[in-house]
């Protein structure tokens, strides 16, 4: 047994997470009650699942950054190899994998899990975030693409964001794969090299990618840059030689902006250089970006996985998703002034005038609780104003004291504590006097 120190323990919490006292908890709940209901109301229903995965879900298709230097992986006492989940889709596909037999496809779901990453925490970027994750298995179409682009953009919308706040950056991993296998001849480990460089693009300067790309591809690295520096789809297509611009992967870009457009969506950019470090993606990978340039990180990030569920040696299922992370969700709303307003979840408090009307109040309280009101009741003793002051501080909205005048004729005065008004009412009136109150 190891000895026992008196050394104080910091009351910090360990390096990169949260601690989420009552008013962030209430901003967290804001924002998962939002994702909540906006992937509702697209049909999708919600799972779960353990943050505790065997180590090798990640080692086939999550990539190698993460797998090698950014899992929380420990031996358990069975000497099993264990990962915190560093993301939510290879769980996903794992449970949709063991059971699919008993499903009937397209599934639609939806998961606000939280995730672990040894990061270097910075701005929008910690060791553990919660991530929303919608995802759609069984359809082939770009109709996939459509609906997971479009809860995306209805989540903006619900937390009032603008489509000029933000542009949906889109790619296709067919016509890169095409570029780095064929154009460009590179070896399947070349290619993934390049991808992996061309993923850290906005992390290095132009000599030291250029620099880097060179040294893989070698005589037909500007027309590589040259391809991933274009503007807009047109110019994109307009390098490609001429067999490739009809290549499936452009036609599925263009399809993709051009149906999202009719649907009012249009937000999305082209944006070549966008990789996604997963390996698991086979063909568009999207993510959405804050235009205002104080927040470089993405708000969600997503993409078409058809592969991932062979893993487990299942037959090929089709899947599009993405995750949404809290952390940059709280930057964009603080950004723009959308963060909401801390309410606690208590309604009433109930003061005690004098000790002998404490049972009263207790009672009191048990009935509105019944009602279906959040009360509480005071504890303290201390004098009304200072019981008063109480209430004011924890920002609770109303207030009701208890003493010998409410107990003989059983009416209550209720204040409202912001704007000092005061109602007289029976007890029996109190719920929907307040109901009424917050409708
Ligand atoms: P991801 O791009 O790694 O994708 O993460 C999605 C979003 O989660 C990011 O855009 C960002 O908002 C947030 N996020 C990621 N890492 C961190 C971090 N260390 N700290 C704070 N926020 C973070 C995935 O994880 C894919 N599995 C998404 C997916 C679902 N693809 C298909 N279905």
């Amino acid at each position: 047994m190891k000895e026992k120190t008196n050394k104080k323990i910091s009351t910090e919490s360990y390096k990169g997470v949260r601690d989420f006292y009552p008013q962030d908890m209430f901003v967290q709940n804001y924002i998962f009650g939002i994702m909540r209901k906006v992937a509702e109301s697209f049909g999708y229903n919600e799972y779960g699942a353990s943050i505790l995965e065997p180590a090798d879900l990640y080692r086939a298709k999550t990539g190698d950054e993460i797998v090698n230097e950014q899992t929380y992986s420990f031996k358990d006492r069975g000497d099993r190899e264990v990962t915190l989940r560093p993301e939510m889709t290879p769980t996903a596909a794992r449970m949709v994998a063991a059971k699919k037999r008993e499903f009937s496809f397209p599934l639609r779901w939806y998961s606000i899990p939280n995730l672990f990453r040894y990061e270097q925490p910075q701005k929008g970027r910690l060791r553990e975030h919660w991530q929303l994750n919608a995802d759609i298995f069984g359809v082939e179409s770009i109709e996939a693409e459509i609906e997971i682009i479009s809860i995306a953009r209805a989540i903006m919308k619900a937390f009032g964001l603008k489509d000029g706040d933000y542009e949906i950056r889109v790619n296709d991993r067919k016509i890169m794969n095409y570029i780095l296998e064929d154009f460009l001849s590179l070896s399947p480990a070349e290619s993934h090299s390049v991808s992996k460089i061309i993923d850290k693009k906005d992390k290095m300067s132009k000599e030291d990618f250029a620099d880097k790309i060179r040294s893989i591809v070698g005589e037909k690295s500007d027309e590589l840059t040259n391809l991933l520096h274009s503007k807009n789809l047109e110019e994109f297509i307009s390098l490609l030689p001429e067999k490739a611009r009809t290549h499936q992967g452009v036609l599925e870009i263009k399809e993709l902006q051009n149906k999202l457009a009719e649907l009012g969506i249009k937000n999305t950019v082209f944006s070549p250089t966008l990789m996604r470090g997963f390996d698991y993606y086979t063909g568009i990978v999207f993510e959405i970006f804050d235009t205002n340039p104080e927040n470089r990180r993405a708000i969600f990030g997503g993409g078409r996985y058809d592969d991932l569920l062979s893993i487990f040696g299942a037959e090929k299922i089709p899947a599009v998703g993405f995750g949404m992370g809290d952390v940059t969700t709280r930057d964009v709303l603080e950004t723009y002034g959308l963060m909401p307003k801390y309410k606690p979840a208590t309604e009433l408090y109930i003061c005690v005038l004098e000790e002998k009307y404490r049972n009263y109040a207790r009672q009191l309280a048990q009935d509105l609780r019944e009602d279906g009101l959040n009360v509480a009741v005071d504890s303290s003793g201390k004098k009304v104003g200072d019981q008063i002051k109480y209430a004011d501080k924890n920002l609770i909205p109303f207030i009701v004291c208890v003493g010998e005048n409410e107990v003989k004729n059983e009416e209550l005065k209720i204040k409202n504590l912001k704007s000092g008004e005061e109602t007289a009412l029976k007890a029996s009136k109190v719920y929907d006097f307040l109901k009424n109150k917050k409708s």
